[in-house]
């Protein structure tokens, strides 16, 4: 589908993204790189990086991929800094990296739980804590008549109400849309960062769909949730634009719901 935005919407900008190599995050790369922006994304495997950059810069797309895991507080530095010294600035870090298995409360080990809060929690907040030198208004490569940049974290509804076999993803995604809240708070108040989040709904064509939602749950879903209907990576890609380009320049701490507003929807009995 045609983007309703103009292309050149982030002319100039430079985007750092987190699993920015598949699904979700990938996604937002090609979209932000078609809409102007330079794309540096990072992953922990390599031939997803280098498969994605090579997609990316086949469509003339100014791209790089560092290899990097964002549990890692050393790899998440030097990620940041290399994505400065390749294009001279970073204006945006999306956060999309994310770990994900179903799992009974009981049957998980510790090892287990804190793995996802360690690479969606902790992950997030190692890499806005290195990105912040570079987002904040008179950084390094920044102009100094434009502000901060911003920040834009993935996250979910799972923790909204309560979800079978995801309490450390549940818990994981609240986390990190408290970080959402704090940082929009401390860092637009004091650098003029705007922070926000997307929680998607189910999406298709993604890891998160494949392990989640198995071919039974999703041809079956309509039958029971009333407003069911899976969405596309690029609804998420949209909503990413919107909160990272102009449009976005007074939204700061929100979370967006991008799920065709199915958190609400119960079965009907
Ligand atoms: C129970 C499991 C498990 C499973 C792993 N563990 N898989 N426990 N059921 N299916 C446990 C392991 O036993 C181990 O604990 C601990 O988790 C760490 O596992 P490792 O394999 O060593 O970790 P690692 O190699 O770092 O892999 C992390 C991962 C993996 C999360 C387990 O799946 C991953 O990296 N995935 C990244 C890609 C991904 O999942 N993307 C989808 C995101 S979708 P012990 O105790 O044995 O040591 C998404 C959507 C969210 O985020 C919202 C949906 C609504």
């Amino acid at each position: 589908m045609d983007s309703p935005f103009k292309p050149d919407v982030l002319k100039g900008k430079v985007a750092l993204i987190t699993g920015g190599g598949s699904g979700i995050g990938f996604e937002i790369s090609s979209q932000f790189g078609k809409h102007g922006a330079s794309i540096a994304i990072m992953g922990r495997r390599k031939q997803v990086l280098d498969a994605a950059v090579s997609d990316l810069r086949s469509l003339g797309i100014p791209a790089v991929g560092f290899e990097g895991d964002v549990r890692k507080p050393e790899d998440a530095r030097r990620v940041v800094e290399s994505t400065f010294n390749h294009f001279g600035k970073v204006d945006i870090l999306v956060n999309a990296a994310a770990g994900n298995f179903l799992a009974a409360a009981e049957d998980l080990s510790t090892n287990g739980f804190r793995t996802v809060l360690d690479i969606d929690a902790v992950g997030t907040f190692n890499m806005c804590r290195e990105a912040l030198k570079y987002l904040k208004k008179g950084g390094p490569g920044r102009d100094s008549s434009s502000g901060g940049g911003s920040i834009l974290n993935i996250s979910a509804t799972l923790h909204y109400t309560a979800s079978w076999y995801q309490i450390h993803v549940s818990a994981a995604k609240a986390a990190v849309d408290a970080a959402t809240r704090n940082l929009a708070l401390e860092w637009g108040t004091d650098y003029e960062i705007r922070v926000n989040g997307i929680a998607p709904g189910p999406i298709g064509g993604t890891p998160g769909m494949s392990k989640l939602g198995p071919d039974e749950i999703e041809n079956k879903a309509g039958d029971y949730i009333p407003l069911y209907k899976l969405g596309e990576k690029w609804d998420i890609a949209m909503a990413a634009l919107y909160l990272s380009c102009d449009s976005g320049k007074y939204v700061n701490g929100l979370t967006m719901v991008v799920d065709n507003g199915q958190w609400l929807s119960r079965p009907r009995n």
